[in-house]
């Protein structure tokens, strides 16, 4: 298929993911170049085009996907001085210190006394008494916007963790899409869009790249989970050299795991940007609704699976290491349905059929019939649960999934307080894993996944084992811990995710700006601000911590990254948040109302009758 062809089936919306890789063999890859002469006043002096058409940043609805696949990088003039390079080809704004904290401005690349740009190299990020009276609020917009990431120039993501404490940098240095999200909302909220723009324009060159692993490869829809601007020579010049944009889908992650919940997230910043600039123009663009489409394609196929959540590997989110969260783990659902949510809101009627509409419809129905019915437990559930009848063969069982009443865990049976509930982090048929997951349970309340009823037990619930879920640091990111043979055997014996630590049972700071978008949606801010005061004791003299490990959470982590920009960008989100609560309705999906008619129909629906008679009138199916 010729390029034009391609572009056509783009055009009339019947393009299909499989061409992509074709499509994109035909270009070279993404960069901007620049003579090696001129580098060090960072003033590009070519660019070289590697698509066919122009202007991907200059606002214009295009044609063509394939256009997104060039950046602009010629601005010699406005990108003098916007950065140095730090020796491995990153380009960051680094951290001196000499730097003077007090003359930040928003969004400007940080210098020194003299007017020089800092490099991060070997230079030791500031402590928080370096700040004097500055509040940590000051502080922290300091590191986040030192921890900007340019390509050719512009702002395009922020590096996980400014830590040149740490030498062992593995991946941290990379723009994560999962943990710019915070970082992009803060800027946002800041009323500093460009950095999110780009954001979602150049990860959206890198979701149609040919990606792949021992000879396979994944689903085109797929976002990668992180990627890092290179500067590597030209080939053919030896005087210069280029920006490259370097994906990683998983291929050399540790475990090789799928980023599942970038594509989600980036639905879901998408809808964020737009909301909260104005700007509708970007959601509208032909290339990212096709990529908006990808997305739903690579989640709506069909697969062998009887459930509507979405089946999934260990490790294919926030949780990214072995943890036996694989099947359907409550965050990856929670995300997927704000995502179907926010897609649904922003598919124009052009560029989406009515069978995706319909598509999306039914899976929303059915999945949020699913989760609020089987996922939630509280007391009453959980004497259900004890009390069930195994083996049932029927249309009409009672414990559908054949749960096994032993295998409600006895740290449960005393844990569940009288008032409050929440969502199980998985279930996959005879087994309920019945750890709370804070992301998942923040984000099914964001989405409207729970019910109101459920929203609010679950944060009765958190109010309730405070000591345990917030303790000396919020928020744990799932209790309890794994620990003995139980550690030995569900994680494989990981040393990084020993009891209480990391992703088994430590605790994350990042999560307490879903914690305030959750609260402030049900009108409690009172919890998040009684979090955030925890937060400001001791996040910024610890220096901004990735995670904390105890049961308590009173230590900073073992392997635990300083100056984390998630746990920066986190804490920022939620102060903003409660200083302007409106904003939060960016990230909120309010419950929809035909979604709830369908809702209370398939509760009452006998499931025999059901399979004969017509559904509701809407057409949903369930
Ligand atoms: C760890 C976390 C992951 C995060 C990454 C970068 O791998 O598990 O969620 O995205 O670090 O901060």
């Amino acid at each position: 298929m010729s390029a034009s062809e391609t572009a056509l089936q783009i055009l009339s919306g019947t393009f299909a993911p499989q061409f992509h890789t074709n499509l994109r063999s035909n270009f070279s890859s993404i960069c901007c170049i620049k003579s090696r002469k001129d580098r060090h006043d960072g003033n590009y002096i070519q660019n070289r085009v590697t698509r066919n058409l122009d202007g991907l940043f200059k606002g214009e609805k295009k044609n063509s996907r394939s256009e997104s696949l060039r950046c602009k990088c010629s601005q010699p003039e406005n990108n003098r001085e916007a950065f140095l390079e730090d020796g491995s080809g990153r380009l960051v704004n680094g951290l001196a210190n000499e730097f003077n904290f007090q003359n930040v401005e928003l969004g400007q690349p940080l210098k020194n006394e003299n007017g020089t740009l800092l490099s991060n190299d070997g230079l030791t990020a500031p402590t928080s008494n370096i700040f004097g009276a500055n509040s940590i609020e000051d502080e922290a917009w300091t590191l986040l916007r030192a921890s900007m990431v340019y390509y050719c120039g512009n702002p395009v993501g922020t590096i996980a963790a400014n830590d040149s404490s740490n030498s062992n940098t593995l991946n941290y240095d990379q723009v994560f899409i999962r943990d710019f999200i915070p970082s992009g909302i803060a800027f946002l909220l800041k009323g500093d869009y460009e950095i999110v723009r780009n954001f979602i324009l150049h990860t959206l060159q890198l979701q149609s790249w040919e990606k792949t692993m021992d000879c396979h490869s994944p689903g085109q829809g797929l976002m990668p989970a992180s990627f890092k601007v290179r500067t590597v020579p030209l080939d053919g010049d030896e005087d210069a050299t280029e920006e490259v944009l370097d994906p990683d889908f998983g291929e050399a992650a540790i475990g090789r795991v799928a980023p599942v919940d970038s594509g989600l997230w980036w639905i879901i910043l998408l809808r964020a940007y737009g909301k909260c600039s104005g700007d509708t123009s970007v959601q509208e663009r032909i290339d990212v609704q096709t990529g908006i489409k990808m997305i739903l394609k690579l989640c709506l196929a069909d697969g062998f699976d009887m459930f509507p959540t979405l089946l999934v590997t260990d490790g294919s989110c926030m949780i990214d290491r072995r943890m036996g969260i694989h099947g359907h783990p409550l965050e990856i659902q929670a995300l997927f349905y704000s995502a179907l949510l926010c897609a649904r809101e922003m598919l124009t009627p052009e560029e989406a059929s009515a069978d995706l509409f319909r598509a999306l419809n039914n899976r929303l129905v059915a999945m949020s019939f699913h989760i609020r019915e089987y996922y939630w437990i509280d007391t009453k559930k959980l004497n259900e649960i004890y009390r069930y009848k195994t083996e049932e063969y029927s249309f009409d069982a009672v414990n559908k999934f054949n749960i096994y009443p032993d295998q409600i865990p006895p740290w449960l049976v005393e844990w569940m307080p009288h008032r409050g509930g929440y969502l199980i982090g998985n279930l996959q048929p005879a087994h309920m894993d019945f750890r709370f997951f804070s992301l998942g349970n923040l984000w099914a309340i964001i989405s409207s996944l729970a019910t109101t009823d459920q929203s609010h037990a679950i944060l009765d619930f958190i109010e309730a084992k405070w000591s345990d879920l917030v303790g000396g640091m919020p928020l744990k990111i799932c209790y309890p811990a794994l620990e003995g043979e139980e550690w030995r055997i569900i994680t494989g014996s990981d040393p990084k995710n020993t009891p209480w630590s990391y992703h088994n049972g430590g605790s994350w700071p990042t999560l307490l700006w879903q914690l305030t978008v959750a609260c402030i949606k049900m009108k409690r801010p009172e919890i998040a601000e009684k979090a955030i005061k925890v937060a400001e004791r001791r996040i910024a003299t610890d220096k901004w911590p990735e995670y904390y490990d105890t049961k308590g959470a009173r230590f900073i982590g073992k392997q635990a990254r300083l100056f984390q920009t998630w746990s920066i960008a986190g804490y920022l989100v939620a102060k903003l948040l409660i200083d302007n609560p409106n904003a939060a309705n960016m990230l909120v999906n309010v419950e929809d109302a035909e979604l709830v008619n369908a809702f209370s129909y398939a509760r009452t629906a006998n499931p025999r009758r059901k399979r004969l008679r017509k559904g509701p009138k809407q057409s949903f199916i369930i």
